[in-house]
């Protein structure tokens, strides 16, 4: 039997719990919100969708308890009310909210007697991440966030519109913040084999600026934004399902560093089963460092658990 957990139900998670049910991944999903008519509406909705499918999802709802024996569970709460487009705070508009929801979730899932791997969504991703891991003691291989996961997948559409090709043509890495400090570390960048270099007329400041503002071209239109990060939610919890061994960049633990960051890393059965540490630049390498500092900065000062 194979069980996923979701907390928060909104844009975001309720998206992740429809391509779940929609792909069949799992035969339970444990959906949790504080929003009681929310959450009973999301079910309702699913589970109106049951009879037109040719997979069954068992949904269950508001189960703390039920937790105690998922596979994965993907953190989606939040408030995207709090995040003001013209503001420079950007995702850091939903610190405070999302930092009280961390103290509230966390002991629960605990308790919950969970022993799955933990996949955070919620922003800001980095600095949550690492407050879900030290406010539930989970080692930190079972506890990851989607990162420049998202951010990557942005630089690559960019890129492949700029050459005339297929996003997926693109390999590389967005590294750092999910936020204003990431960069793309270009020299890991290259499209059909190539790297980045031999293509003499892109503007790479430009590329990167647009996959650094993708959010908020959506987020200009419809105020959140839900398919491409519930596509990259869920493609990291069946990359842990599956034992994939997959290399992407997420949110994981550098020890270097002290902190979550958004970089390469392997993903299977065990959460994160190992970081990729590639031959950045000089360059890159002050950018990652600069940009792992500030995340840590925002952490560091947050109420932490009492040992
Ligand atoms: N990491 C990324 O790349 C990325 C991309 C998009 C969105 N996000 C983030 O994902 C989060 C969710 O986005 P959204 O658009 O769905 O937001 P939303 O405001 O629509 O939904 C958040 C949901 O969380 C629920 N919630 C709040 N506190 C809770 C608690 N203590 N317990 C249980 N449920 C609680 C709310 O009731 C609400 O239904 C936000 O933090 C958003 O910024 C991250």
């Amino acid at each position: 039997m194979r069980k996923y957990g979701v907390i928060g139900l909104g844009q975001v998670g309720a998206t992740v719990a429809y391509t779940l049910v929609q792909h069949g991944t799992v035969d339970e999903l444990v959906l949790i919100d504080h929003n009681e008519a929310l959450a009973q509406a999301q079910k309702l909705d699913l589970d109106d969708a049951s009879p037109r499918l040719g997979s069954t999802t068992k949904i269950i709802l508001n189960d703390y308890a039920a937790l105690a024996d998922a596979e994965v569970l993907i953190v989606a709460s939040g408030n995207i009310g709090a995040i003001d487009m013209n503001s420079s705070k950007g995702r850091f508009g939903e610190y405070e909210s999302n930092q009280a929801i961390v103290r509230d979730i966390a002991p629960k899932i605990v308790a919950s007697g969970f022993k799955g791997i933990l996949i955070d969504i919620m922003n800001p991703c980095d600095v949550m991440t690492d407050y879900l891991q030290r406010m539930t003691g989970f080692d930190r291989n079972r506890v990851f966030g989607t990162g420049t996961f998202l951010d990557t997948a942005r630089m690559q559409k960019y890129v492949g519109q700029a050459l005339n090709t297929n996003g997926k043509n693109v390999a590389g890495y967005v590294y750092g913040e999910h936020g204003n400090s990431q960069f793309v570390a270009w020299s890991t960048v290259a499209v059909n084999g190539q790297p980045i270099a031999n293509f003499h007329d892109l503007d790479l400041k430009q590329l990167e600026e647009d996959a650094r503002q993708g959010a908020f071209a959506v987020m200009a239109g419809k105020h959140y934004t839900n398919f491409a990060i519930a596509t990259c939610g869920v493609r990291l919890a069946e990359a842990v399902s599956a034992d994939e061994q997959l290399a992407c960049p997420v949110s994981a633990f550098d020890p270097d560093f002290g902190t979550y960051v958004g970089m390469p890393a392997v993903i299977g059965k065990n959460g994160i089963e190992s970081l990729i540490h590639l031959d950045l630049t000089p360059d890159e390498k002050a950018s990652l460092a600069s940009s792992a500092k500030f995340i840590n900065s925002k952490v560091d000062v947050l109420p932490q658990a009492v040992k």
